[in-house]
C-alpha cells in the first residue's frame, strides 16, 4: 500500500510542479490534485480517496500528521492553510471563495470570484462529516466541528461548535 502511495506521490508532482510534498506525505491514487496555484503537504499526513485538492490562483498549505478522508473538496481561491495533526472527515467541503452577486444586469458566472482573506484550520482540529468551511473564517486550535455545520464566523480555540449556522454548542475545556 504504501509503495502505490509513494508512486502516486511521485506521479502527481510529475505532472504538477507546484505540488510540494514532506517526507511520508501521502496521496491515494484515487484523490485529484489540480494544477493552478500551490499545494504543500506536510510531513505524515494523508490525502484519501476521492479527495480533490483545487488551488485555482491560490494556495493550500497542509500542516504534518494531518488527514483528509475520503472526499473532502478543498478550493483554495483565497487560500486555504490547515494546521497540524487536524482530522477532517468525508464529505466536508473547504471553500475560500464566493461567486460576486454586486450586479443583476449580469449573470452571476460572469461576475468572477472574491475572497474575504482564505480560511486558516490551527493545530488538532476535528472536522466531522459533511461539514462546510466557509471563506474568512479562522479555526481555534483543539476544536471540534460538528457532523454537518456551516462554519461562517470564527471559531475560539477548545470550543466545539454545530449546527447551521454553527454555533458554539461546547468547549473542550
Ligand atoms: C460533536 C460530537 C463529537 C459530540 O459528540 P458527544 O460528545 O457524544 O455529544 P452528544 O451526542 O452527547 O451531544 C451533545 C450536545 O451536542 C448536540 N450535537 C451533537 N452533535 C451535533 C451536531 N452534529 N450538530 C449539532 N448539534 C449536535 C446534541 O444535540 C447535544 O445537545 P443537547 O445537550 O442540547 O441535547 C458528535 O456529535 C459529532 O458530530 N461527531 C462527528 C462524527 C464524525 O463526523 N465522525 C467522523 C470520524 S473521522
Amino acid at each position: 500500500m504504501s509503495l502505490t502511495y509513494n508512486l502516486t506521490g511521485i506521479f502527481f508532482r510529475l505532472f504538477n510542479r507546484q505540488l510540494t510534498m514532506e517526507k511520508g506525505a501521502r496521496i491515494d491514487p484515487r484523490a485529484f490534485v489540480a494544477r493552478g496555484g500551490t499545494v504543500h503537504i506536510g510531513e505524515n499526513s494523508i490525502v484519501r480517496a476521492g479527495t480533490m485538492l483545487l488551488p485555482s490562483s491560490g494556495r493550500i498549505h497542509i500542516g504534518k500528521r494531518t488527514s483528509l478522508n475520503q472526499y473532502v473538496v478543498i478550493n483554495g481561491e483565497g487560500g486555504v492553510k490547515i494546521g497540524d495533526d487536524v482530522m477532517i472527515a468525508a464529505f466536508t467541503s473547504i471553500f475560500a471563495a464566493n461567486h460576486r452577486s454586486d450586479r443583476v444586469d449580469v449573470p452571476m458566472r460572469q461576475q468572477g470570484m472574491y475572497s474575504k482573506g482564505g480560511i486558516v484550520i490551527e493545530d488538532d482540529v476535528w472536522i466531522g462529516t459533511h461539514c462546510a468551511i466557509l471563506d474568512g473564517v479562522t479555526i481555534g486550535h483543539g476544536s471540534i466541528i460538528a457532523a454537518g455545520a456551516v462554519v461562517n464566523r470564527d471559531v475560539p480555540p477548545f470550543s466545539i461548535v454545530g449546527g447551521v449556522p454553527g454555533k458554539v454548542i461546547g468547549t473542550r475545556t
